[in-house]
């Protein structure tokens, strides 16, 4: 059956501006790590697609390296693509990125112009996209200059095989170098995109106040602290979960005593505030003045459903702030 996107896919959604760019991004947007690769259900992956598409979700977040295998997120994005999505491309935002291990032999990985290039070329080709909205540098290579990671960066803007560029997992140090040589260039940082949650502060430590100085976008993977801030494991590891999974990256070791108890606590406060502990967790991530979105994961389409909920509830009081910190920093 031929898909047809919902006429409400407009009404409830948020769109929040990249820093001090022209381009808005939703709210909540989908990332295709985990779930959408050649070990995955085609048909689910389909689905979950087109439900986010329908729910205003116009940002699907993917790497060079998604699977498994390596390749194949790619891959599965691009057959819906062309199945059924290619006469929404100019409504959807398509990113992809560079820097984790891809091929064999030394041009295969970190932030090599060599690499770089080479890894955009056969993403495009994977998706069947002429162009992604935005190409990222996946993490920093300590080993090359910046220079020439952030020129590769300008260059696949002006090539047009990207509209925009972005750093991933780079420190504030880091990212402030960065944001300069791009702006030296001539092509602007949109924004970056690191790990935060409830239980993963690395960036209130200086990078969130750099990014909103310097007018960045800023996307959070992983606020669900890889499906820890759900109620899920509260019973045990679920059949199915991630943490169940041989290549799930969330170990079962992961899911401790101590992790267990905070996530009960936690859950007895996103009661108090009627709403779920995934909904709670995205609320928490969203309330920064400077957060352009929270980029989730997902493996079925109740999950994605629940979390775009979210928005429903984004202000917390003084007194539940203090408490999420004092169940989750101790
Ligand atoms: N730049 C980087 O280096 C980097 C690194 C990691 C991720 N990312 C990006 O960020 C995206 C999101 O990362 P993530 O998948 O770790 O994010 P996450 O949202 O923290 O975790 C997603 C997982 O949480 C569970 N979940 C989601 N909603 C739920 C709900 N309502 N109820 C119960 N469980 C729920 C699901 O686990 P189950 O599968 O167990 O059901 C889902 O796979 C990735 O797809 C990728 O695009 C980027």
């Amino acid at each position: 059956m031929v898909y047809t996107p919902s006429e409400q896919r407009y009404l409830n959604m948020q769109y929040r501006r990249s820093g001090r760019s022209g381009l808005l991004l939703p709210a909540i947007s989908l990332g295709l790590w985990h779930n959408f690769g050649g070990v995955d259900a085609p048909d689910t992956a389909h689905e979950m697609i087109y439900r986010a598409f329908d729910l205003g979700i116009t940002h699907f977040d993917l790497a060079n390296n998604y699977g498994p295998p390596p390749g194949s997120a790619e891959e599965t994005f691009g057959r819906i693509l062309a199945q059924d999505l290619r006469p929404y491309r100019d409504e959807l935002i398509i990113s992809t990125k560079a820097g984790y291990r891809m091929w064999q032999g030394p041009y295969g990985e970190w932030g090599s112009r060599k690499y770089l290039i080479a890894s955009l070329d056969q993403s495009l080709k994977r998706m069947g996209l002429e162009y992604v909205d935005i190409f990222y540098s996946h993490r920093p290579d300590p080993q090359t200059p910046l220079e020439e990671t952030m020129s590769a960066l300008d260059q696949v803007v002006r090539q047009g095989k990207a509209l925009y560029v972005g750093i991933s997992s780079y420190s504030t140090e880091q990212t402030q170098q960065a944001i300069q040589i791009l702006r030296e260039l001539g092509t602007p940082c949109l924004i970056h995109q690191p790990s935060y949650s409830i239980f993963n502060r690395w960036i209130e430590d200086g990078l969130l106040e750099t990014l909103q100085e310097e007018g960045i976008g800023c996307i959070v993977f992983s606020p669900l602290a890889q499906g820890m801030l759900t109620d899920k494991y509260l019973k045990g590891i679920p059949e199915g979960s991630r943490a169940s999974k041989p290549h799930g990256f969330l170990k079962p070791h992961q899911i401790s005593a101590e992790r267990l108890a905070q996530i009960e606590r936690l859950n007895m406060l996103a009661k108090s505030r009627e709403q779920s502990l995934a909904q709670m967790a995205l609320a928490w991530v969203l309330r920064h003045p400077g957060m352009t979105s929270a980029l989730i994961g997902a493996s079925s389409v109740a999950q994605i459903e629940d979390n775009v909920k979210a928005l429903n509830n984004l202000t917390f009081s003084a007194a539940e702030l203090r408490t999420i910190d004092d169940v989750a920093l101790r």
